[in-house]
């Protein structure tokens, strides 16, 4: 309802415009100070309702002029009691004045409370003309904008807004102004005065007349230059982050890479290194063969010519000189000693009929050999359903044995050795056992751990294409090699 205020008292005009001003169904379209300018507001403006000439009865005003507004609107009349009222006392000019006063400090101190909040505001605030231009500014905002009220004053928001941003909020602004959008926020930049931008984040609403015309704008603008800064910063941190991360990623990959190709050269030198050892284990069985022959053929024979000789001489020089037969004896008894020795070195290293006997009859025809042929009494404790094995695999154990026993002959010094051979499902064992001095700790522990000896890493070397395990135990009352093969992966291996 559009009001035209006719009353020669600014102060009564004032109280009626801020009492009513808050209503949202009034607006105060128009004031005049007396009879002649109400009577040409009144047919310029058009208003729904005229006050005018108000008088202040002795209750308030306010309500009573609210009702009677609202009555006039639904076109009904409106009295008020206090004037009808027989005998009711109007109020003086004096008390007038004095409500007028009252009115009046109320509506300073409401003004002051609105400044000061709008100035003490720790958020830019500024109220803009529908143009553009500046009405009002608060400390902060100018703070923010970097120049003074005075200096915003003559300016435009254009001329102080980031060029980047200004279509952007132009764009806004054209929707809130055509009442498209009841208020806009947007994060922009201001240039300041001294070059330096500033980042903001502006919230922008209108406040618009009776006629729902655009009075001015208020604009807030918190100044967040420096979450801006963070934020670069992470942005920055983050690409720099996702660089190092790409980069290492790169270099992680090409270190597999490298590693991966080193591991095939790897792998392919110990299948080289496997090849070729497995290749020296068949040319030593070849030359094991060869020399055994030989110690055998050869030098066997000549030391039986060299132990028929020394019975000669013996004989011949018997009577004539007895010294030089005794020796010729002793020399004979020590050749006779050699001969044996040879010749159990020789059946050691002789190669087996391992085809046509199998493993069980090439180890029974070894164990027998070295019993008859030295101090040593080999027993053999074999299982029940050991039958035949791969071929490759018969030949590792029976080499095993063969250098088992090599050693319990060389250095344990025992009187017996004990061969076990036992098989299940899952594997194969193989135990060679002797009763003799052993070896010391350190000894078994740089065997344990470096392996050394040539026999014992042959022995190894034999297990490994069959991925089986070996143990060795010993002390002073004798030494105990164990071999395991498991089955499956022989049986696998040999075909
Ligand atoms: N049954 C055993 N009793 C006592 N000591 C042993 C026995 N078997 C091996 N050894 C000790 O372990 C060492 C290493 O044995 P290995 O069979 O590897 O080498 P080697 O017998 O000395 O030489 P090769 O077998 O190459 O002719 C031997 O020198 C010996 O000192
Ligand atoms: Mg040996």
């Amino acid at each position: 309802m559009r009001i035209l205020v006719a009353d020669d008292h600014d102060i009564i005009r004032r109280g009626v415009r801020s009492l009513l001003e808050v209503q949202s169904d009034f607006s105060i379209c128009g004031e005049a100070v007396n009879g002649r300018e109400a009577i040409e507001k009144a047919l310029e403006l058009k208003p729904d309702a005229i006050i005018m000439d108000l008088y202040v009865a002795k209750s308030s005003i306010d309500g009573r002029l609210i009702t009677a507004l609202q009555k006039l609107r639904k076109h009904e009349a409106y009295v008020d009691p206090d004037i009808t009222q027989e005998g009711s006392t109007l109020l003086d000019v004096e008390e007038i004045l004095q409500r007028s006063l009252a009115f009046e400090n109320a509506l300073v101190e409401s003004e002051e409370r609105f400044r000061s909040t709008f100035e003490l505001a720790a958020v830019g605030i500024a109220h803009m003309a529908p143009d553009g231009r500046w009405l009002r500014l608060n400390r902060k905002a100018c703070e923010i904008l970097g120049y003074t009220q005075e200096e915003l004053l003559k300016l435009t928001f254009r001329e102080v807004t980031h060029p980047a941003d200004l279509a952007t909020d132009l764009a806004f602004r054209e929707k809130l102004l055509a009442g498209l959008l009841p208020q806009y926020s947007m994060e922009k930049r201001y240039v300041r005065k001294n070059g330096s931008i500033v980042w903001v984040n502006l919230t922008v609403s209108s406040v618009r007349d009776s006629e729902n015309k655009v009075k001015y704008l208020i604009a807030v603008a918190e100044d967040i230059s420096k979450r801006r800064e963070w934020q670069d910063a992470l942005k920055k941190s983050e690409a720099k982050l996702q660089h190092l991360t790409g980069n290492l990623e790169r270099r992680v990959a090409e270190r597999t890479r490298e590693l991966a190709t080193k591991n095939a050269e790897m792998e392919t030198q110990t299948e080289i290194v496997q090849e070729l050892s497995a290749r020296l284990l068949q040319a030593g069985d070849e030359e094991r063969r060869r020399i055994a022959r030989d110690l055998h053929d050869s030098a066997g024979q000549t030391l039986t010519a060299v132990g028929l000789n020394l019975a000669a001489i013996e004989r011949e020089t018997k009577v004539v000189a007895p010294d030089v037969a005794s020796t010729a004896a002793e020399s004979r008894m020590l050749v006779k000693q050699l001969i044996e020795e040879i010749r159990t070195l020789s059946y050691l290293l002789h190669p087996p009929l391992l085809e046509e006997s199998g493993l069980i009859g090439a180890i029974s025809w070894l164990a027998d050999g070295i019993t008859k042929r030295s101090q040593i009494d080999v027993k053999l404790e074999l299982g029940d359903e050991i039958g035949r094995l791969p071929q490759d695999l018969e030949l590792a154990v029976f080499r095993i044995v063969q250098e088992c026993l090599a050693n319990v002959y060389r250095h344990s010094g025992s009187k017996s050795a004990t061969i076990r051979l036992n098989r299940d499902s899952q594997k194969l064992m193989l135990q060679v056992e002797d009763e003799g001095r052993g070896m010391s700790p350190e000894q078994l522990r740089a065997l344990q751990t470096s392996g050394c000896g040539v026999g014992l890493r042959g022995i190894q070397e034999r297990i490994r294409p069959f991925s089986g395990s070996f143990d060795i135990q010993s002390d002073r009352h004798g030494t105990r090699i164990e071999v395991k093969f498991p089955l499956r992966r022989a049986a696998a291996h040999a075909n």
